[in-house]
């Protein structure tokens, strides 16, 4: 299956040459309450604009919300701090925009969501849900499915054997959980592979890289690393790398990245799986609200695609300007 990331060239270039311009509330040129002329003010609250997934994810929104010439659009990055995200819906909502995108950054935003949504302002979950369903759509990967096919992949890959640690996400955003249990659900079906469950590293290299490194100062035998994305899998390779530990089985999430690709070409890493963009899609939403239309479900899954050195030479000619 071709990976439908069309015309992410030319979004990546140009957020390559101007980094990744997030447009905030403050730079849209308008002022609380008011928009350019006829203009419907669409803002999209995001939880972490550093995250190399979110940068291709803030260019991917931008470039398609660009092409709505009925649309104000606007974002913020809330620099994956959950209060700061609820304040900053909050000073959104003051501005009462006709549609609100939200991806959160956990658990804790779910208030600012609800008070949107008791406002009358229709909210779009992206990529991360919060727990109920007082949203009026979401449109992201399925993450339990991701969690589940890294679980088969991982069985498979062990031949039925041996030991896997499992460093995780944000505790309690839910990509987290369902990654977790999808790929659980997957590995009971082989009775001889024990998972270890690692610490919490936030999605984040460096924290995966240090933690990395505590445990293999512990001595504690393993087979496999399982990360749920490819920035911690790449933090437990280079803490692995610097150890001098034999190559293991290594599996993350997002192919995002050329040096993700690039590592698993290498064989450093062994497989990834795309984490679909879904702004694009977040945008298709909003324009059908905009003309009066309910979406058609309430939760869009967007598919997934696994890479390893088999398939990695395609996905780089499919995807030919993945971020850096
Ligand atoms: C970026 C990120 C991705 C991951 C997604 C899960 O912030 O950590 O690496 O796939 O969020 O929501």
């Amino acid at each position: 299956m071709r990976a439908r990331w069309f015309g992410l060239g030319l979004i990546v270039a140009a957020m390559g040459l101007g980094g990744c311009a997030s447009k905030s509330a403050d730079d849209s040129g308008g002022s609380a309450g008011t928009t350019q002329k006829d203009k419907a003010l669409v803002l999209f609250s995001q939880a972490n604009s550093q995250d190399p997934w979110r940068q291709v994810f803030d260019a991917t929104i931008q470039a398609a919300a660009a092409k709505e010439s009925v649309i104000e659009f606007a974002m913020q990055d809330a620099q994956g701090d959950g209060m700061k995200q609820v304040g900053q819906i909050e000073t959104f909502l003051v501005r009462r925009p006709k549609v609100l995108l939200v991806s959160p950054t956990d658990e804790s935003v779910k208030p600012a969501i609800d008070k949107a949504m008791s406002e009358g302002v229709p909210v779009i979950l992206l990529d991360r849900g919060v727990s109920g369903d007082n949203w009026t759509a979401y449109v992201g990967g399925d993450n339990k499915e991701i969690g589940r096919a890294a679980g088969q992949f991982m069985g498979e890959k062990l031949g039925g054997k041996g030991t896997v640690l499992m460093i995780r996400g944000i505790a309690n955003a839910d990509p987290t959980r369902d990654r977790g249990d999808g790929f659980m659900e997957s590995i009971r079906k082989f009775p001889d592979i024990q998972v270890i469950e690692g610490d919490d590293c936030g999605y984040e290299r460096a924290k995966a890289q240090t933690y990395m490194e505590r445990f293999l100062q512990t001595g504690q035998g393993f087979d496999a690393v399982y990360a749920h994305n490819d920035e911690m899998a790449i933090g437990a390779l280079r803490a692995m790398q610097a150890a001098g530990t034999p190559k293991k089985v290594i599996v993350g999430i997002d192919a995002c990245q050329l040096e993700v690709i690039n590592l698993i070409q290498q064989g450093d890493l062994t497989a990834t799986f795309t984490y679909p963009q879904p702004g694009p899609k977040g945008i298709e939403l909003a324009m059908e609200l905009l003309a009066g239309k309910k979406p058609a479900e309430k939760r869009i899954l967007l598919p997934t695609e696994r890479i390893t050195q088999e398939n990695a030479d395609q996905f780089l000619k499919d995807n030919p300007n993945l971020a850096k």
